[in-house]
């Protein structure tokens, strides 16, 4: 059952205080990732919950990418990554957006989303949602539809889901 998965993976979420600045309680899911039952519980779940319902599956560098690879080999379905600044060949679509300190940027290649496709967003984390909120605007000025975003893990506090109005975002563990 979901409740069942969720459990299994939770007992595999390292909790690290002070990291990676004191005061913060950093969530480490390399214990989950190096466990090979807990993770493939992950992706087959994640794989059915949205099986026959997307055409790609968008990951978000860096950790997105290792959810989104296994999840879109398990589909059937293609992977776009969405790059940190100056990775991909061009011509790229960019977004700046800001960070609690300062701003990133994230790349596509828009040529990687067909026209019309529906597109599932994946990362292991949902924080303020700037990371989120941009891929977004990716995929969207793209060409595609956000059909989803599916994240590992929520922090609630932050309230990142307050950035996604409109599109449907499930995550898996909320803190
Ligand atoms: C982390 C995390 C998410 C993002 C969430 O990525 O993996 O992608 O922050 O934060 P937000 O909701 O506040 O935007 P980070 O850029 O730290 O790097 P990594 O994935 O390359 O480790
Ligand atoms: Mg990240």
């Amino acid at each position: 059952t979901p409740d069942e998965l969720a459990e299994l993976l939770r007992s595999h979420v390292r909790e690290v205080p002070d990291f990676p600045e004191p005061g913060v309680l950093f969530r480490d899911i390399t214990p989950l990732l190096a466990d090979g039952p807990a993770f493939a519980a992950l992706v087959d779940g994640l794989a059915e919950r949205y099986r026959g319902t997307i055409d790609a599956v968008a990951g978000l560098e860096s950790r997105g990418f290792i959810l989104a690879a296994p999840l879109a080999h398990a589909l059937g379905v293609g992977m776009i990554t969405v790059r940190k600044a100056g990775r991909l060949p061009g011509p790229v679509l960019g977004v700046d957006y800001s960070l609690e300190y300062g701003t990133a940027r994230l790349e596509l290649r828009s040529e990687t989303v067909a026209e019309g496709s529906r597109v599932l967003i994946i990362d292991d984390v949902l924080a303020t949602g700037g990371t989120a909120a941009a891929a977004i605007d990716l995929i969207e000025r793209s060409g595609g539809t956000v059909a989803g975003l599916a994240m590992l893990i929520e922090l609630v506090a932050l309230e990142g889901r307050s950035k996604i109005t409109g599109y449907p975002l499930e995550s898996i563990l909320r803190y």
